[in-house]
C-alpha cells in the first residue's frame, strides 16, 4: 500500500516523463503533487536527459523550489506560448473541471496554465469527486479593498446558493495559521473559501458570475482547461481525458 507522498510522487514523475521534451516551453503548478514535477525536470536537466527548457512558475514557492534545482525560468512577458504546463489539482469532476487553490496559487496558476497547448493535472484519486464543491472550499481571489464587501455580494449569487464564505486567515498564500491576520497571495489579494453542503449545480454559470463580481480578481474553477488527468491509486496510475 502506497502512501499518499508516493502517489503524488508517482503522477508528479511520469507527468514529466510522459510530457516534458527538450526545446520546450513548461508551466510549473503549485502545491505537494506539482513539487515532485518540478523535482523530476530538475533531475532530468542535471542528468543532461533534457536540454533547453524554460520554465514558467506559478508562484514564489515554486519559483523558490525551481531555482534552488537550477532550472532555467521566465515569464509570461518573455514567453507566453507555453508547450505544457503541469500542477495538482484540489477536485476533479467527471468533466475533468477542476478546484484549484487550496494554496492560494489559483490566479497565477489559471494565468500560466490557459496559456499552455497541454494542461496536465496530477492527483492521487482522492481528489476525485462525482460534482464539484462539497468535498474541498472553492478558493476565490478578492482585492483587499472591501473584502467583507465581497465576500457578501458573492454568497448571495444564486447560482452560488447556499454556500458559505470565510475569509481565509494565515501568514501568506501558503495559508499556515498566523494568529488573527488574512492570509495575502503573492498578488498582494485576500482569499475567501467557499464552502458547498451540495455540489455546485451549473459550474460554468457559476464560474462566469464570479468572473463577473467587481472586487473578485479569479476564482479556483478551471473549467475546460484540462488536457490530460493523471490519477493515481491503490490499483495504479490511469490516465482520464486523452
Ligand atoms: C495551489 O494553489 C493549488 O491549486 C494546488 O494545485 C492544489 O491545492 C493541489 O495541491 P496539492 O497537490 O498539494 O494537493
Amino acid at each position: 500500500q502506497m502512501s499518499q507522498d508516493e502517489l503524488k510522487k508517482l503522477v508528479g514523475y511520469k507527468s514529466v516523463d510522459d510530457h516534458v521534451l527538450s526545446g520546450m516551453v513548461v508551466g510549473l503548478g503549485t502545491g505537494s503533487t506539482a513539487y515532485f514535477a518540478v523535482e523530476r525536470l530538475g533531475q532530468k536537466l542535471k542528468s543532461g536527459e533534457l536540454k533547453d527548457i524554460v520554465a514558467i512558475p506559478t508562484s514564489e514557492r515554486t519559483r523558490e523550489q525551481a531555482e534552488s534545482l537550477g532550472i532555467p525560468l521566465c515569464t509570461l512577458n518573455e514567453k507566453s506560448k507555453l508547450d505544457v504546463a503541469i500542477d495538482g489539482a484540489d477536485e476533479v469532476d467527471p468533466d475533468l473541471a477542476l478546484v484549484k487553490g487550496g494554496g492560494g496559487a489559483l490566479l497565477r496558476e489559471k494565468m500560466v496554465e490557459v496559456m499552455a497547448k497541454k494542461f496536465i493535472v496530477i492527483v492521487d484519486e482522492s481528489k476525485l469527486c462525482k460534482g464539484l464543491g462539497p468535498g474541498f472550499p472553492l478558493p476565490v481571489e478578492i482585492t483587499p479593498f472591501c473584502h467583507e464587501h465581497t465576500a457578501r455580494t458573492i454568497a448571495e449569487l444564486p447560482s452560488l446558493a447556499g454556500c458559505e464564505a470565510v475569509i481565509r486567515m494565515g501568514s501568506s498564500s501558503t495559508n499556515k495559521p498566523d494568529g488573527d491576520n488574512v492570509a495575502v497571495t503573492d498578488n498582494g489579494n485576500y482569499i475567501v473559501d467557499l464552502h458547498f453542503k451540495a455540489p455546485i449545480k451549473d459550474v460554468n454559470k457559476a464560474a462566469s458570475d464570479l468572473k463577473n463580481t467587481v472586487g473578485v480578481v479569479d476564482h479556483g474553477l478551471f473549467v475546460g482547461m484540462s488536457y490530460q488527468v493523471i490519477v493515481a491509486g491503490s490499483d495504479g496510475i490511469r490516465v482520464a481525458g486523452t
